[in-house]
């Protein structure tokens, strides 16, 4: 699931390391919350059937009908709280990546560049990524893994960005990975 601004980049490594046979799933669908979504071009690209379920009245029960068929949820730029039944339906079974090491650098309007702003002016040496399971409250479940990189004196937020996608895209496929292997032990 992505949100508006969605570049899709995470759901494409997630879909190629499916096609590659590396993660032991497939990427059935590619909902938005907004038909701007950018992600939305690169599913079609790949072949991924797309839908639009935008917030609003009765968006629990919309997004639940949408979802029909699937087994995990993965999230990628998407950057609202899920409704309840869809939490509930989808018990330990809704990931999300975040581009720093939480619990640091998280929390409701933590995302994109202010992540990485943050982390600069906190003056940290290192950064990287978090995937975890997605609960209630914004970027609290329990984290699945991270990978690190070194934060470097003259980074601006979008170089830092720029190096920690380079490991989003290494460490959402081996999250899901690990949460089906997990499971179907
Ligand atoms: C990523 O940086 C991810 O960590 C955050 O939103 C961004 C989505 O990027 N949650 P993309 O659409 O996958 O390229």
């Amino acid at each position: 699931m992505v949100g508006p601004r969605g570049r899709g980049s995470n759901m494409a490594a997630i879909a190629s390391a499916c096609l590659r046979g590396e993660i032991p799933a497939s990427v059935s669908m590619v909902i938005a919350s907004a038909a701007g979504s950018g992600a939305l071009d690169v599913a079609q690209q790949l072949g991924i059937s797309t839908k639009v379920v935008v917030p609003g009245e009765q968006y629990g029960p919309r997004l639940l009908e949408a979802l029909e068929g699937c087994d995990w949820l993965c999230l990628a730029g998407f950057l609202r709280i899920l409704p309840t039944e869809v939490l509930d339906h989808f018990p330990n079974r809704v990931l999300n990546i975040h581009p720093s090491l939480l619990p640091k650098f998280g929390g409701k309007g933590m995302y994109g560049h202010h992540v990485h702003e943050a982390v600069l002016a906190a003056g940290e040496s290192e950064s990287g990524c978090t995937v975890h399971l997605v609960n209630e409250r914004y970027d609290d479940g329990m984290i699945i893994l991270q990978k690190k990189c070194a934060v470097l004196p003259d980074d601006s937020p979008d170089v830092l960005a720029a190096r920690v996608l380079v490991l989003e895209h290494l460490a959402y496929p081996e999250a899901l990975t690990k949460v089906i292997r997990d499971r179907s032990r």
